[in-house]
C-alpha cells in the first residue's frame, strides 16, 4: 500500500519506519526544511535506537510537498500537539494537516489520525473537512527508547472510526498483527486489534496514560509513606509486583514522572474532564502529587547543602535509554536548585549539551560534574549509576551527602562508601 506519513516527529518517523519495514511504499511530508534535511541525512534528533538506520534502509522518502498525498491509500497525521497555557491540546497543526489532506487525497482515502488529539477531533475531522474520506483514531502507545521494538510488537492495537474502514485498516497492519514476515524473519505473537468508536480509541490513549501516571504517583506516596513508618520501601513495593493484578511494571519510585507524554497527557485528559464538567478528582491528585514529590527532593537537597553550594547531579534525560530532556524532572530540579542559589553541574551518558539552559553546567564525566561538589543528586535512573564506584566518587566529591532521586543505591553501600545517604522520600514538606 501507499503511505504518506504527515509530520516527520517522533511518531510520524517511527510509524513511517515499521510500516515501510513491513512492505509498505511510505513518504513522510515534512514542512520544516531543517528537519527534513535532518532525516534525509539519517540523523535523528532524538537519538532513538535504531530508527534513522531503518528509515534509509526502508527506503522512506522525505518530501515537503503535500500533493503527494494525491498518491496514497493511507494518509497519517503524526503532527504535534502541545499544550497551550491551560494545559490543553493545540491542535492547529492537526487542522493544517486536515485542510491539506482534504484538499490532495483521493476519495475514500483512510487517514489514520495517530497524534494524541482530544476526545471528538475526529469526529469533527469526519463531518467537516475529512468528510468525503474515512478517518479513523488511532492512538501509538510506543515508549521512547524502545520505539521501534513497541511498534513492532504491540500489546494491542487501538483503532476507532467507521467500521468500513477496518478491513484496509487490518490489511495496512497485516504483518504486525500476524506477528508474522517482520523484518529479519522476527516472530511475534498474535496482536489483538481492539476496533471501537473514534471517541473511545481517542480517550483510549489519554487513559493509559494517565493511569500508568497515576500509578507512578501512588507508588511515589507509598514509598514516601514507607520511610515515614519505618517500613522499606523496595520490600513493599517489591512485594506488591507479584500480585498479576497489580503487575511488576511501573512500581519503581522516583522524583517524579516526566517526558514529553505523562505531563503533557494527565493535564489534557485533566482539561477533557474539565470541559465536560467531570471532576476527575483522582487524576487532579496524580499530578499534584508529581509535582510536591519534586518539591521536597529539592527542599530536603537545599536544606542541607551550604548556601552557594554546589550540587553534582547524575542524570539529566526524562528517563534512563534516551536523551530528551523534555519536561525532565532532572532539569525542574536543576532550576528550582539554581533559583535557590545553588549551582548545578551535570552528568548524563546521553547529554552532552542542553541549549538555552543556564540553571545547569554539563560535564562530560561523572567525576567532573562532582569533583568539589558539596552533594551528589542521582536525578535520572540510569542502570550505570547503580554501579558507580562510589568510593572512588567520594574522594572527589567535598561534601559526603548522596541524594538518591531513583531509589538506584543501596543505602549501605553508600554509607560503605563514606557518603551520607538520603533517598528521595522522608523529608517532611
Ligand atoms: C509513555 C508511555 O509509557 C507510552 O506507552 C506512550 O506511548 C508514550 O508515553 C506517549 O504517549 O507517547 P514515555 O514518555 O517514553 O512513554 O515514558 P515512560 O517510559 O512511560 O516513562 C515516563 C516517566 O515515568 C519517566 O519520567 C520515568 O522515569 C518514570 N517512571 C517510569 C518511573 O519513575 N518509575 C517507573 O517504574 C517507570
Amino acid at each position: 500500500m501507499r503511505v504518506s506519513v504527515v509530520g516527520a516527529g517522533y511518531v510520524g518517523t517511527s510509524s513511517a519506519a515499521v510500516l515501510a519495514a513491513c512492505g509498505h511504499d511510505v513518504t513522510c511530508v515534512e514542512q520544516n526544511d531543517t528537519r527534513l534535511q535532518r532525516w534525509r541525512r539519517g540523523d535523528d534528533p532524538l537519538g532513538e535506537p535504531g530508527l534513522a538506520e531503518l528509515l534509509v534502509r526502508s527506503k522512506v522518502n522525505f518530501v515537503p510537498d503535500p500533493r503527494s498525498i494525491a498518491l496514497a491509500d493511507v494518509v497519517i497525521v503524526a503532527v504535534g500537539t502541545p499544550p497551550d497555557d491551560r494545559g490543553r491540546p493545540d491542535i492547529t497543526q492537526v487542522d493544517a494537516a486536515a485542510v491539506e489532506i482534504a484538499e490532495y487525497a483521493r476519495d475514500d482515502t483512510l487517514v489514520l489520525v495517530r497524534s494524541t488529539v482530544p476526545v471528538g477531533t475526529c469526529d469533527r475531522l469526519q463531518n467537516g473537512p475529512l468528510r468525503r474520506l474515512r478517518v479513523v483514531s488511532n492512538p501509538e502507545f510506543l515508549r521512547e527508547g524502545r520505539a521501534l521494538h513497541d511498534a513492532f510488537f504491540p500489546d494491542r492495537i487501538v483503532a476507532g472510526g467507521p467500521p468500513e474502514a477496518q478491513g484496509v485498516f487490518e490489511e495496512l497492519y497485516r504483518r504486525i498483527i500476524e506477528g508474522r514476515d517482520l523484518p529479519g524473519g522476527a516472530r511475534g505473537e498474535r496482536v489483538p486489534v481492539l476496533w471501537m468508536s473514534a471517541r473511545s480509541a481517542e480517550l483510549a490513549k489519554y487513559a493509559a496514560n494517565g493511569f500508568l501516571a497515576t500509578k507512578l504517583s501512588f507508588v511515589n506516596e507509598i514509598a514516601n509513606l514507607a520511610f515515614t513508618v519505618g517500613a522499606d520501601a523496595s520490600s513493599v513495593l517489591g512485594s506488591m509486583a507479584f500480585d498479576p493484578r497489580i503487575g511488576p511494571q511501573y512500581l519503581h519510585p522516583g522524583l517524579g514522572w516526566g517526558g514529553s507524554c505523562f505531563p503533557k497527557d494527565t493535564r489534557a485528559l485533566e482539561a477533557i474532564a474539565d470541559g465536560a464538567g467531570y471532576d476527575f478528582v483522582v487524576l487532579r491528585a496524580a499530578i499534584e502529587q508529581n509535582t510536591r514529590q519534586l518539591t521536597r527532593f529539592a527542599a530536603a537537597i537545599e536544606l542541607a547543602v551550604p548556601s552557594r553550594g554546589r550540587v553534582g547531579m547524575l542524570g539529566l534525560a526524562f528517563k534512563a535509554g534516551t536523551a530528551d530532556v523534555r519536561a525532565s524532572p532532572a532539569i525542574a530540579l536543576a532550576r528550582r536548585l539554581s533559583s535557590r542559589g545553588l549551582t548545578v553541574t551535570a552528568f548524563d551518558p546521553a547529554v552532552s549539551a542542553i541549549a538555552d539552559e543556564p540553571d545547569v553546567q554539563v560535564r562530560p564525566t561523572v567525576v567532573d560534574a562532582c569533583d568539589g561538589a558539596d552533594a551528589v543528586a542521582i536525578a535520572t535512573e540510569w542502570p550505570e549509576f547503580a554501579t558507580i564506584d562510589l568510593r572512588a566518587l567520594r574522594r572527589v566529591t567535598r561534601g559526603d551527602l548522596l541524594f538518591d532521586g531513583r531509589c538506584l543505591i543501596s543505602p549501605s553501600s553508600a554509607v560503605a562508601a563514606g557518603f551520607r545517604y538520603r533517598s528521595l522520600v522522608g523529608f517532611g514538606d
